[in-house]
């Protein structure tokens, strides 16, 4: 394909990507996280705005500025993305769910900071709704990829969460490899396909791992999502 043409690839398509780590409050000075820079997210935005996408970022809170040229909504607890993902949900033509979300948060908030105790204290957490899983319920034409961040039976764990969570696809990530994961400028991912294909991809920057990642998001288009 010439350049023009891989300018204009997105041209006429709406992507909703979620990023970064979320926050699950305690009590008004505390909360619960997760290591996630938001950086591969970050990285899929801006390239995908480049590709000629109308992008909306949905991020959790992290440090980074907002990508140019992408409108961003900023959130902090895994329900708040839940609830703007799915009013965003309809516009979507591609949804990916690069977000770290957290998966259980305290069952009690605290009004007032908690005042140390003698011995120990056990907080008591619940779930927090599965946004993925639910998109793979109720999406129509859009075109669903979800992120795997694994530490061992990668393979394994990323078909697994394809097919339950009715995805098109999931970039699966072994964290612990070296260059791979969360707080570096790089990846080291595998592309898992519902015909059951995967696509290794090498040790590459964050920005370039985006660009391969949408380029496949490209290839598999198919006529149910345009
Ligand atoms: N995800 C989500 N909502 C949640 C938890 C996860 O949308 N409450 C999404 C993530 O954004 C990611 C995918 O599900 O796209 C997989 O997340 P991951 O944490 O790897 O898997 P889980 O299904 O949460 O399973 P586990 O943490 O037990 O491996
Ligand atoms: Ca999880």
């Amino acid at each position: 394909k010439g350049h023009f043409e891989t300018e204009l690839l997105f041209k006429g398509k709406t992507f909703l990507i979620t990023a970064g780590p979320t926050k699950e409050k305690i009590d008004p000075v505390r909360y619960f996280t997760n290591r996630s820079s938001g950086k591969m997210g970050y990285a899929l935005a801006e390239q995908a705005a480049l590709l000629g996408a109308d992008v909306l970022l949905i991020s959790g809170t992290n440090a980074l500025p907002d990508p140019k040229g992408v409108k961003v909504i900023h959130v902090e607890s895994a329900a708040d993305m839940y609830d703007e993902v799915m009013a965003n949900l309809d516009q979507s033509d591609v949804i990916i769910k690069s977000a770290a979300v957290a998966d259980y948060r305290p069952k009690q908030v605290f009004d007032s900071k908690m005042k140390k105790q003698p011995g120990n204290v056990a907080i008591e957490m619940e779930r927090t709704k599965d946004i993925l899983l639910e998109l793979g319920k109720k999406k129509k034409h859009q075109f669903l990829v979800g992120f795997a961040a694994e530490t061992d039976n990668m393979e394994e764990y990323a078909r697994d969460k394809l097919i339950r969570k009715n995805a098109d696809m999931i970039v699966a990530n072994n964290v612990t490899k070296e260059g791979a994961g969360f707080a570096g400028d790089t990846n080291i991912v595998t592309i898992f396909h519902k015909d059951l294909s995967s696509t290794p991809l090498p040790l590459l920057s964050k920005k370039e791992t985006a660009r391969r990642i949408l380029l496949e998001i490209s290839e598999k288009l198919g006529d149910d999502h345009r």
